[in-house]
């Protein structure tokens, strides 16, 4: 029995690790620097070491004093250590510079720490230009870069500032990463439809398209959202009317390229074919895709390997790190349907671990159920048990 046990409180253990391992927590690094009290800089760089709230509350107590110092609060909605032990950025470098520096890698939500000081006069403001003792002000950051100048410029006003860092997680998800990369138009190299046309299909490629015909001189040409000067819908995507963009290009050979999104099942748009169109020409040559592209109607597809669109001739248009929806609300993506399937190898081995651990425990288990104890006992004062062969 008690093997048993073992085993399954190992398996439990093992599963509960797993889950605690995928599930993010809100434990973020911490930074406070500056003030007059005199401290040597701790680097806590440890991230297994976690500092819990009331730890953090207490070495924030200590840093403050009793002069109550003013103290800028400057708050990252996404902090990891990664950021900033990797930062590229020179100017948050400049900390490293400042006395008195310290840095927690782990920390409990530390924003509540600052928000449990009582005898501050709390503010929250977007672009702090002064302050003063007894006050304290929460400012978000969008990026690492402004903390160091801003921190700086308020120090003008008052010598014994005190600066922290903190953040509210540190958790990056996958969409989110998408949607921002999407969002972000001064990606020059991005590719972006429909910009400042207008289009029912939303489409982002993290590179330039390119286009290969080897009919032309320059055989392989990348196409930018600068060389593309006109876009049009048609058609609503029905099997009758299928949806046809149009894109027209000024490179050489002048390509439009029309994509065709037809409804093969319901709920699905299914891009089947590019046809491209050389100099106006009325009759154009069909390009197929390497896989297949089914756009769920209110989610997005991607696809990380990208999709690339030929035909016998040599001629492709490639599309990297591709991202499509149909009817997008507000021009966002949403959650996104990956080409790579869901049954990857890492996810199979798993599967196939799990059931090999399954089996062993079954087998165990059915050998210790097996065990009986024994129903006649030996009598010390009365005959010997005898068990005859027929028995
Ligand atoms: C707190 O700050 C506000 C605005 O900055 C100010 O009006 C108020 O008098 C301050 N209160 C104290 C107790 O300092
Ligand atoms: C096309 O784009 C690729 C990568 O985006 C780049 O390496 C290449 O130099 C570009 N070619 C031209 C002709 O601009
Ligand atoms: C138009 O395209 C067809 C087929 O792709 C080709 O046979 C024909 O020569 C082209 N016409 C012109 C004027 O380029
Ligand atoms: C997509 O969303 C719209 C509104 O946002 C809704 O009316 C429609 O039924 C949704 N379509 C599907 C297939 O869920
Ligand atoms: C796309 O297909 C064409 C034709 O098969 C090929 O020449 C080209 O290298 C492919 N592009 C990519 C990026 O795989």
């Amino acid at each position: 029995m008690g093997k048993m046990t073992l085993l399954l409180c190992l398996l439990i253990n093992s599963f509960l690790m797993l889950i605690s391992m995928s599930h993010a927590t809100d434990l973020t690094p911490a930074l406070i620097w500056g003030g007059d009290s005199l401290s040597s800089n701790s680097f806590d760089g440890n991230p297994l070491v976690r500092t819990s709230t009331s730890d953090f509350q207490k070495i924030v107590e200590n840093k403050i004093g009793s002069a109550l110092s003013p103290v800028v609060v400057f708050i990252k909605e996404k902090l990891c250590n990664e950021d900033i032990t990797r930062t590229s950025s020179k100017d948050f470098k400049e900390l490293n510079t400042i006395e008195n520096i310290q840095f927690y890698s782990s920390v409990e939500s530390s924003l509540s720490a600052f928000e449990k000081l009582s005898s501050y006069n709390q503010s929250s403001e977007e672009k702090p230009s002064s302050i003063s003792d007894g006050q304290l002000i929460f400012t978000y950051v969008p990026d690492l870069e402004t903390v160091v100048g801003t921190y700086k410029s308020l120090k003008e006003s008052n010598q014994n500032l005190i600066g922290a860092l903190v953040g509210e997680s540190c958790i990056y998800s996958k969409t989110e990463r998408r949607k921002r990369a999407a969002g972000d138009d001064k990606q020059s190299n991005a590719f972006i439809f429909p910009g400042k046309y207008k289009s029912r299909v939303l489409l982002y490629t993290s590179q330039p398209l390119v286009f290969m015909d080897p009919k032309l001189k320059t055989t392989k040409i990348n196409l930018t959202m600068d060389n593309l000067v006109d876009a049009q819908d048609s058609g609503d995507g029905s099997r009758a009317s299928p949806l046809i963009v149009s894109m027209k290009f000024n490179t050489e050979g002048n390509p439009n390229f029309k994509f065709e999104f037809i409804t093969e099942y319901p709920g699905y748009y299914a891009l089947k074919k590019i046809e491209y169109f050389k100099n106006g020409n009325a009759s154009g040559t069909v390009l197929k895709p390497n896989t297949i592209i089914d756009v769920p109607s209110n989610f997005s597809y991607h696809c990380g390997p990208g999709a690339n669109f030929t035909n016998k001739d040599g001629v492709s248009l490639f599309f990297n790190n591709v991202q499509i929806e149909l009817d997008a609300v507000n021009s966002k993506f949403s959650e996104a349907y990956d080409c790579v399937g869901f049954m990857s190898i890492p996810i199979l081995s798993g599967i196939f671990v799990t059931l090999i651990m399954a089996l062993i425990m079954i087998w165990g288990i059915s050998i210790i159920m097996d065990i009986r104890t024994m129903d006649r006992f030996d009598d010390p004062k009365g005959k010997t048990i005898t068990i005859s062969a027929s028995e």
